[in-house]
């Protein structure tokens, strides 16, 4: 039986999603496996120039910024839930994918090179417990394509959430 197309997971996704079942069996802890995540989306794919992962505090109020990896470190290291496009994803918990960061009013600017950025939001238990941030500086990189496959991501870093994020 075949499948259209549009409806296979490319390769290169399902392989990176094998790689973070193993990274995460293999680390020596949450912490250390989540790096690895960050890691191995920001080498894989050429699109994805700023990786972040963004846990929810112990408030429910902020998000803290938890392992990311990128050619320069952000300002925003704790951004209230509601405010940017982060706050809107874990308000809301739909993923956001902005074409044009400067077209939207919402957007909490964080690197000069970035254009256009998707942000996933992470579910425990039905809750938001927090987010993949990604930036990229091309307009439109993300697609439905990187939103499917980041939310598998994101459904196998639930578990290595901090239990205490402050
Ligand atoms: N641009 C985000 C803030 C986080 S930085 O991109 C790392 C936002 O608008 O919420």
């Amino acid at each position: 039986m075949s499948h259209a197309v549009a409806e296979e997971r490319p390769v290169e996704h399902g392989d990176a999603l094998n790689l973070l079942r193993a990274a995460i069996a293999e680390a020596p802890g949450p912490d250390a496996a989540a790096q690895r995540a960050v890691e191995l989306l920001h080498d894989r794919f050429a699109h994805y120039d700023w990786v972040g992962i963004y846990w929810v505090d112990v408030s429910g109020t902020e998000l803290v910024l938890g392992p990311w990896t990128g050619p320069e470190a952000t300002e925003h290291t704790r951004i209230p839930i509601g405010v940017g496009i982060c706050g809107a994803a874990a308000a809301s918990g739909q993923t956001e994918i902005v074409d044009d960061v400067n077209a939207d009013p919402r957007y909490l600017a964080c690197f000069s090179s970035t254009r256009s950025e998707i942000v996933v939001p992470i579910f425990a238990e039905g809750q938001v417990v927090g987010e993949i941030d990604i930036d990229g500086s091309d307009l439109a990189a993300y697609d439905q394509t990187d939103a499917n496959f980041l939310e598998e991501m994101a459904a196998l870093l639930a578990p290595l959430r901090p239990r205490d994020a402050a």
